[in-house]
């Protein structure tokens, strides 16, 4: 795939939510669902497993929940950037990312840009995999992010951040800074290896880190409800892991793989698509915990 430039000087502009405009500044894209609390809540969507359609779910979650007015931010925190690549801008032109922030050299409000589908991003870049190890010896290394964001968050509604498939420290600090964590999780067996693991984690921070993070549970994805496995999966999930599964299922479907070539989500490039409204449907019931 030919990469693409960055984004134009406009689109980087620090774009009016970041600049801590107020609350009732922008309603007009408001829709009918109740008023939203005084700041953003933060989900987390983390799995250490990778392919389990993190990134995927960020971006249409966030699609979603723009198209109903609310005013979303979207975290990076992969090196790999795909969320940011997905979004339309090239990981390799920004200017200043997410490393920036963590290493004190950018306030997060400088990093922010706003892509197409009424989100903004704070982008990753490759550089971030050295954040690590450059964190590591830090004291207070997973409130970092946690930190940055306390500003941000009263000039959003949501704030969604996608992990990396790690365990590790940019992790901790995702799991730190949110109210709230998904999981997202493809309907068959060998997806399920991890996660129990994943649950000590949340536990571990739940007791150190960040006592008020709540586990709101599994996002279904990559479901083929052609399949008899995937269906005994998905009736069994929530039982097996004691937590509340998220409805609907999000179908596996080839328009996935095809839209972050052209920098948009599902919601856009497939509008009436199966899968734009199950995440749509996803967002809807996301909304009323906001
Ligand atoms: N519902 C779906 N149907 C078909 N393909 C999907 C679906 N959701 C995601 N995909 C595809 O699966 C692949 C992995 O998705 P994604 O990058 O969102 O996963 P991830 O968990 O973020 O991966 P990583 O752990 O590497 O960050 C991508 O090619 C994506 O386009
Ligand atoms: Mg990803």
């Amino acid at each position: 795939m030919a990469p693409r430039t960055g984004k134009s000087d406009a689109t980087t502009a620090l774009p009016r939510a970041a600049r801590g405009g107020s609350r009732s500044a922008d309603t007009s894209r408001r829709g009918s669902h109740p008023a939203p609390a005084d700041r953003a809540t933060t989900i987390a969507l983390a799995n250490q497993k990778g392919g389990v359609a993190k990134t995927t779910s960020v971006a249409s979650i966030g699609a979603a929940l723009a198209e109903q007015g609310r005013r979303v931010l979207l975290v990076d925190l992969d090196p790999q950037a795909c969320l940011t690549f997905s979004l339309g801008v090239d990981p390799d032109t920004v200017e200043r990312s997410v490393h920036d922030v963590l290493t004190g050299a950018a306030e997060l409000g400088d990093v922010v840009v706003t892509c197409d589908e009424g989100v903004d991003l704070v982008p990753s870049a490759i550089d971030l995999a050295g954040a690590e190890a450059m964190l590591l010896p830090r004291p207070g290394r997973e409130y970092v992010l946690r930190t940055a964001l306390e500003d941000a968050k009263a000039a959003y509604d949501v704030v969604l951040l996608d992990c990396s498939p790690s365990l590790g420290v940019l992790t901790l600090n995702a799991l730190t800074a949110a109210d709230a964590l998904i999981i997202p999780m493809p309907c068959e067996m060998l997806s399920h290896r991890g996660v129990g693991q994943l649950l000590d984690t949340v536990a571990d921070v739940q007791k150190i880190l960040n006592r008020d993070l709540e586990v709101w549970g599994i996002l279904p994805t990559l479901f083929d409800g052609r399949s008899n496995h995937a269906r005994e999966v998905l009736a069994d999930v929530g039982e097996r892991y004691d937590l509340p599964v998220l409805d609907p299922p999000i179908p596996k479907a080839v328009r996935f793989a095809e839209a972050p070539a052209v920098g948009r989500s599902i919601l856009s490039t497939a509008r009436s698509s199966r899968g734009a409204q199950a995440y749509r449907d996803v967002a809807a019931s996301l909304l009323a915990r906001l």
